[in-house]
């Protein structure tokens, strides 16, 4: 395999080192179709550093065995790994403490096992306030435990420019609200919304605040006690960590309150024919074997993190979507949607007479990893009146000069095909 990262950097921010950075990568330094390859699909699913890799490695090359067992020396170092790692995401989204964090396989489970859990919060006629901007994750859930109950999902309205409707929701938010479900950061738009205000209002009306974070991780790191949300949730995979292990922050008196999810190894506390009893926190919702070395996997990634300047690595993130931004007339027919101020670095886009899929195919023959389709977003789709969109999505591993080659293959493409 020939090393192409350091042919292929331009520093987005001179404070971030991003050669080094690629090296970390190393599915980063490989041809796809001939051409260096330039992953612009991280909202999908983001890369993983040799940090991550080595964790895991080294986790299972001396210290696998189940969880929680305490027979052996294997099974305390498993359960001090794991266990360590769940200090360390309380670190990270700075919980009160790790009864607070539960392990889950992904956002999606998460938002599923809160909304199982509220059901008993639930009447008919209640009202679960979501937006149109949001992954189908953080609107079937909801769905399904209003068909339980009798109460109702609603819709917030999105503006043309892809920002929550202020109006909307004020509107919205009333009498009969029980939950707000919202995500931190569009996984179409990029838009960050002001979810510290969302929860304000929502808590001033005592309802419950469920903070969907998959697509905010990657860019900073949120802190639920300032947030002051009841729940936040997020996936290991789009934190450049591994896949099949994802968080739930619940506030501790919340999720007391919640049955369990899944019944199981584990979760319980004493099991008889007659009456079986729950495990305490976090356990109570952790069924059978954990994914242990994904989790080791999640922390070698927040820990990774840290060691890169902050700062800088938003700064890089937004000169790389300023260069985006500025070359989008270059392609004729191009259309962005989702142009909120202070958007995360997340391209969706049209081009006059292209089908999204069209564009990506061609993008991939040169090397170019993007994604089209409806993003798990079919109501926004509907808003904007489109079936699909391309998108690309940035990572501060990503350089000005993959920017300018997806243009210049799009400028390409346009010339060509239409
Ligand atoms: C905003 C948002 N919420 C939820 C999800 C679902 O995440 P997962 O598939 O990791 O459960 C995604 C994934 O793209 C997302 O972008």
């Amino acid at each position: 395999m020939t090393d192409l990262s350091v042919a292929k950097t331009m520093t987005a921010d001179p404070r971030l080192d991003v050669e080094a950075i690629r090296r970390d990568f190393p599915i980063l330094s490989q041809m796809i179709n001939g051409k260096p390859l330039a992953y612009l699909d991280n909202a999908a699913s983001s890369q993983k550093p040799l940090a991550v890799l080595d964790a895991m490695d080294r986790y299972y090359r001396t210290s696998h065995s189940n969880v929680h067992r305490g027979a052996h020396t294997l099974g305390d170092r498993a359960t001090m790994a794991f266990e360590g790692a769940r200090e360390t995401v309380r670190g990270f989204l700075n919980a009160k403490n790790t009864r607070e964090i539960v392990w889950t396989r992904g956002t999606t489970e998460a938002i599923n096992l809160i909304a199982h859990g509220l059901a008993e919060h639930l009447q008919a006629g209640d009202e679960i306030l979501v937006s149109h901007m949001e992954h189908h994750a953080n609107i079937v859930p909801w769905q399904m435990l209003a068909e339980r109950t009798g109460a109702k999902v609603v819709p917030v309205k999105v503006t043309p420019a892809g920002e929550l409707d202020m109006e909307s929701f004020d509107e919205l938010l009333g009498d009969r609200t029980r939950i707000l479900a919202i995500s931190h950061v569009s996984n179409v738009l990029g838009t960050v919304n002001p979810v510290r205000d969302l929860i304000v209002r929502a808590k001033a009306r005592n309802v419950i605040t469920v903070i969907d974070g998959a697509q905010a991780v990657p860019h900073f790191q949120p802190d639920v006690q300032a947030l002051a949300c009841d729940f936040y949730v997020f996936s290991s995979h789009k934190l450049f960590g591994p896949t099949g292990i994802g968080v739930l922050y619940g506030r501790e008196e919340l999720l007391e309150k919640m049955p369990p999810y899944q019944g199981g190894g584990e979760m319980i506390e004493r099991v008889s024919f007659e009456r079986t009893t729950w495990n305490i926190l976090p356990y109570k919702f952790e069924a059978g074997t954990p994914a242990i070395a994904e989790a080791v996997g999640l922390a070698a990634a927040i820990d990774y993190l840290g060691t890169i300047d902050r700062a800088a690595m938003e700064a890089s993130e937004w000169a790389l979507l300023e260069r985006a931004n500025s070359l989008v007339p270059s392609v004729p027919g191009m259309e962005v949607i989702g142009t909120a101020p202070g958007k995360v670095p997340v391209l969706s886009f049209k081009i006059e007479g292209l089908h999204p899929s069209d564009i990506g195919t061609l993008l991939d023959q040169q090397g170019i990893a993007i994604r089209t389709g409806n993003h798990c977003a079919m109501p926004l789709m509907d808003l904007y009146g489109v079936t699909g969109t391309a998108r690309a999505s940035f990572a501060f591993y990503n350089t000005l000069e993959e920017v300018e080659r997806l243009f210049a293959g799009l400028q390409k493409i346009q010339r060509l095909f239409v």
